[in-house]
């Protein structure tokens, strides 16, 4: 961990959980613990709660949970050092020194800068040499005016495996650099050479004016059309978003999320200088978050095909859950935002945006496509299907209006549509209410973890180690035990796994296991597990017993599925041996 226990100690104990999320959300006592509505997803009764006993946070809703630095990660949008520095500076607390290794890591990164804004420069002046008047022709034959280019930084790698390397360690950069920087790769036999030949380039430049990494592109129609750089320790593509760096500083009160380089780049040249893209995956939600940050008001728009279409309906999900106000426009008779702006003009845009749709329109309309509402058993499972969609909208008035419009469309009545979506309401309350009440009746849950990623294969066994580590973070002293007869090998969660063995270490080199151990070295999604593992807490008392029964439990779980075979004994003969050991309780 990069920060000292003793440090992250006083850390904790300067910014109380309670009074840190009391800045956001505002919350009600209720028994030992408060409750509220959670800051990270809409809901509008409260199933957020802070422990102040064991400092952490969980959302029951959405399945959120951490501990305080996990709290100001979300809630800020910011990495877990700099979560650490804003809680430090809030308390009045000295950052301590960087240990060796940190100082070493920091002056790397800043290198890497240095190489990448040198590189970006080596791209640009090459772009303008006389001998490469074809990628000029290129730029300029897409319609954009030199100063475009400039603002942009545009450049060109020339068709050499070279040529950059040469320019980078004349300069005194190290093939090492180049490698850690992304800017070349390495053959088989173990050379290294340029990453980027013969593309024009587009440097991708960090909020605070860094060029981070590059897209290039080819000049004709080879594969693949664009290259980017790899993950580095400086780039970082779920977190950057291409031309943040201009946008940042728009006048507009609403950002334009496209899908390409050249659509961002056509957009602010047409004076829409609030246009950003997610680089060249489909939008992320920490990218989500950072747009936030800028804006209230986010206009999607994105390639006329179906796959933009489709990547619009997921990109709606994720912006709502930042609860940003969104748009979605439609491009009529042009592939992408370029396509439009070159054929069009910029007027031709201003208007599509006045008139962007609504989220729900856009949605409506999707679902509209899939049926033939000239045909009535097809306008009828419209209906359902539209329902569904609308019994999804919070706001009533919302839900009326964008109902009537589906009735419009089907050619019913708005009343015929309200009977549909009342039904679907009732439907979807029942479902809520009965899971409500499955995990009532079964406190400890039998839920898979929220995140989906972090499914679980085997349930029996998964609830076992959930226990065994909820009884190991209550009580200490429960570790040797485990460590002696519970191998981590027989854990059947990757995750659990993952925090077993971090456990155990920090058990061994005498150090606390609590939450404030985990934060910063889990995953936040590993993170909001781990709390809503230990919400429940565990009743004062001995718990030896309890912890066997579930030692057994997933023993017995590894040797049905054969992990665990006692040399020289027979797979049912170990099971019943277990089993039996398990009926009475005992250790082995
Ligand atoms: P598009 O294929 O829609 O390209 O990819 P575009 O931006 O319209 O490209 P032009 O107009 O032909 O130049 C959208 C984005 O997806 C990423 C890039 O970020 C691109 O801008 N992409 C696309 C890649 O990373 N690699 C590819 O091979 C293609
Ligand atoms: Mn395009």
């Amino acid at each position: 961990m990069p920060f000292d226990r003793i440090f992250l100690d006083e850390l904790s104990a300067r910014n109380d959980i309670v009074e840190i999320v009391s800045q956001y959300v505002q919350l009600k006592k209720s028994g030992a613990n408060y409750f509220g509505l959670c800051p990270f997803h809409n809901e509008k009764t409260g199933s957020f709660s802070v422990s102040p006993d064991k400092q952490i946070f969980h959302c029951f809703g959405c399945g959120a949970g951490g501990g305080v630095i996990t709290f100001i990660m979300k809630a800020e949008g910011l990495t877990f050092p700099d979560a650490v520095r804003y809680l430090a500076e809030r308390a009045g607390m000295q950052i301590p020194e960087q240990g060796e290794a940190e100082r070493k890591a920091a002056r790397h990164r800043e290198r890497l800068y240095a190489l990448c804004r040198d590189a970006g420069r080596y791209y640009y002046d090459t772009l303008w040499r006389p001998e490469n008047r074809t990628a000029q022709q290129y730029f300029i034959n897409r319609g954009l005016s030199r100063r475009t280019m400039n603002r942009f930084g545009l450049g060109y790698a020339p068709d050499s495996f070279h040529a950059l390397i040469d320019a980078m360690t004349a300069k005194g950069y190290t093939r090492e650099e180049l490698m850690d920087a992304g800017l070349v790769s390495r053959s088989e036999k173990g050379h290294i050479y340029d990453r980027f030949r013969n593309r024009v380039m587009f440097p991708i430049i960090d909020v605070r004016g860094h060029v981070i990494a590059f897209g290039g592109r080819v000049l004709d129609d080879s594969k693949p059309k664009y290259l980017n750089s790899p993950e580095t320790p400086i780039f970082h593509k779920s977190r950057n978003l291409f031309a943040l760096n201009l946008s940042k500083s728009t006048k507009n009160d609403y950002f334009i999320l496209a899908e390409g380089y050249m659509d961002v780049i056509a957009l602010h040249q047409a004076g829409f200088d609030s246009a950003v893209a997610s680089l060249g995956t489909s939008l992320t939600e920490e990218q989500a978050r950072i747009i936030a940050r800028h804006t209230d008001r986010i206009v999607i728009s994105y390639d006329a095909d179906g796959a933009g279409q489709a990547a619009a309906q997921r990109a709606i999900d994720i912006l709502k859950k930042c609860d940003l106000q969104v748009k979605v426009l439609r491009i009529p008779g042009a592939k992408d935002p370029d396509e439009f702006i070159k054929a069009r003009g910029a007027d031709a845009f201003r208007n599509l945006i006045e008139r962007s749709e609504d989220h729900n329109a856009f949605r409506i309309e999707q679902i509209a496509a899939k049926y033939d509402l000239e045909d009535d058993e097809a306008r009828v499972l419209f209906l359902r299907d539209a329902a569904r969609m609308l019994a999804g909208i919070e706001s009533t008035i919302e839900r009326e209006v964008y109902a009537g419009r589906a009735a419009k469309m089907a050619g019913v009545t708005a009343e015929a549509m309200n009977v549909e979506v009342r039904r679907e309401l009732g439907i979807q309350r029942k479902r809520r209410k009965a899971a409500e009440r499955r995990e009532i009746r079964s406190p400890v849950g039998l839920a898979q973890p929220k995140d989906r990623s972090l499914a679980y294969t085997d349930m029996k066994s998964a609830k076992a180690e959930e226990n065994v580590l909820r009884l190991l973070f209550s009580d200490q002293k429960l570790i040797a035990v485990a460590e002696k007869d519970l191998q981590s090998a027989w854990f059947s969660a990757p995750v659990l796994r993952k925090i077993y063995e971090r456990v155990l270490e920090l058990n061994r080199n005498d150090q606390m296991v609590d939450v404030l151990s985990f934060e910063g070295w889990l995953e936040p999604n590993e993170m909001s597990l781990l709390s809503a593992i230990l919400e429940p807490g565990i009743p004062a008392g001995e718990h030896r017993g309890e912890l066997q029964e579930y030692i057994n439990t997933i023993r017995m779980q590894r040797v049905k599925d054969g992990t665990i075979t006692q040399a020289g004994e027979d797979p049912l003969l170990t099971f019943g041996r277990i089993k039996k050991q398990n009926a009475g309780g005992q250790t082995i």
